[in-house]
């Protein structure tokens, strides 16, 4: 279904979800300049600051012209967001081609430090500063700190439980999908691993290699439960060519059926993927409980497992590398808003809420769409059906990179 043609002339909307925003915008030189002053401003813990870059950078890349003076003037200085210190920014950039202080950061030791630091999966904002403060630097700082050895690599679920007996720590997660970490006595495995598998993680990703995982596990799936539905989401649905990791939305096809057969299903799943090998690490594994304490309506009705996943070698493709996967296990009747919430990008979901909340009186998450004066629940049989009820055009998830 293609993108509504208005979308395209919408890019003066105040929302994200009223315009389109491709993946690479007329001007995404400027759109990159401004992301790093975006990243700066996350990693000092400005969160404010960092939204209003978000913003416009979200502004920018569905403004379909190359930004010149004259259209500065008459089109872009005239959006919202655009005062005083972005504007200046954005002038900046028109005269000489970049961002001055963009440039500055890039170079600048403790933003080097905070962003390799919190390009690791695992480390936020706020632990790369505590990190920068206790004097570190490097990642050979990180190592020393985890006590993981330079350039070790986890290849197996057996050199896995080695290495964590080592460590003192426990693994997150048993093959009888058990929990068995206790936080705050013992370090975290997220970090450690994520440390060690660094140079395979950091590598992107193609998108026939996440269909392939895909087919994988739908595979494995299907021997657990058969009908189960499945749809790639994350940045791959965006039209990436390269991701980080691999989301996908799981559910099945029998609207009445799936509320029982889904739950539990998630950790089903992880425990016959780490059996076979194919599933090396879960660094997070969260059922009814994280979500329900804050819902109760709501309970049971997303289920997700944030793993380390590694294909097995076939001829064709005889190495293979640890891989991010995460696998969200959605009710039928949450498919299509936990589909749409996982597809992104982060400042589309953002304002789909922002857009539900303030001009239609809904609430809109990954689990359901809901009117806030009654609490009736919508059901949406369709991606199509939520922006339906949400009135609004639709978007191709390709135009939804905000
Ligand atoms: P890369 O993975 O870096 O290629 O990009 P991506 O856009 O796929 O990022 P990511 O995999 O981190 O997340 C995919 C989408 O899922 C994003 O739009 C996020 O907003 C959303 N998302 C990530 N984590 C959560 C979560 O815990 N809950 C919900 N509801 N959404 C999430
Ligand atoms: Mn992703
Ligand atoms: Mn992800």
């Amino acid at each position: 279904r293609p993108t509504d043609p208005s979308v395209f002339q919408n890019w003066r909307a105040r929302y994200a979800v009223q315009r389109a925003s491709p993946l690479v915008c007329p001007n995404q030189g400027l759109a990159n300049e401004l992301s790093i002053l975006r990243r700066a401003r996350e990693l000092e813990g400005l969160e404010k600051n960092a939204l209003a870059y978000e913003r416009a950078i979200g502004m920018i890349k569905s403004y379909p012209h190359r930004i010149t003076r004259e259209s500065f003037k008459s089109d872009i200085s005239k959006l919202p967001g655009f005062g005083g210190k972005t504007a200046s920014k954005v002038l900046e950039y028109i005269e000489t081609g970049s961002i001055p202080e963009a440039q500055t950061t890039l170079t600048s030791e403790r933003y080097q430090s905070l962003s390799l630091f919190a390009s690791i999966y695992g480390i936020g904002p706020t632990k790369a500063r505590q990190f920068y403060d206790m004097g570190m630097r490097s990642i050979e700082d990180l190592e020393r700190y985890y006590d993981v050895a330079p350039g070790a690599t986890l290849k197996t679920p057996a050199e896995l439980d080695e290495f964590m007996r080592e460590m003192e720590a426990e693994v997150a997660f048993t093959p009888n999908g058990k929990r068995v970490r206790r936080e705050g006595t013992v370090p975290d495995i997220t970090v450690p691993v994520a440390l060690a598998l660094r140079g395979e993680l950091d590598a992107p990703i193609p998108r026939d290699e996440v269909e392939e995982m895909r087919d994988v596990v739908m595979r494995e799936l299907a021997e657990l439960q058969p009908g189960c539905v499945s749809t790639i989401v994350g940045g791959y649905r965006r039209g990436k060519p390269m991701s980080n990791d691999a989301d996908i939305v799981i559910s099945h096809e029998d609207w009445e059926k799936g509320k029982t057969l889904i739950p539990g299903l998630c950790k089903r799943l992880c425990a016959r993927l780490y059996q076979k090998g194919l599933v090396t690490h879960v660094m997070h594994l969260s059922g009814f409980h994280g979500y329900n304490a804050l819902r109760t309506e709501h309970w049971d009705s997303l289920e997700k497992a944030l793993t380390v996943f590694k294909l097995k070698p076939i001829p064709e493709n005889p190495v293979r590398i640890h891989r991010r996967l995460d696998l969200i296990f959605a009710l039928p009747e949450s498919y299509w808003t936990a589909v749409i919430g996982w597809t992104g990008s982060k400042m589309f979901q953002r304002d789909l809420r922002l857009w539900a909340k303030q001009e239609k009186g809904m609430k809109f998450d990954s689990v359901a769409l809901t009117r806030r004066h009654d609490t009736r629940r919508f059901l949406p049989k369709s991606e199509k059906e939520v922006f339906d009820i949400l009135g609004l055009p639709w978007i191709d998830p390709t135009m939804r990179n905000a």
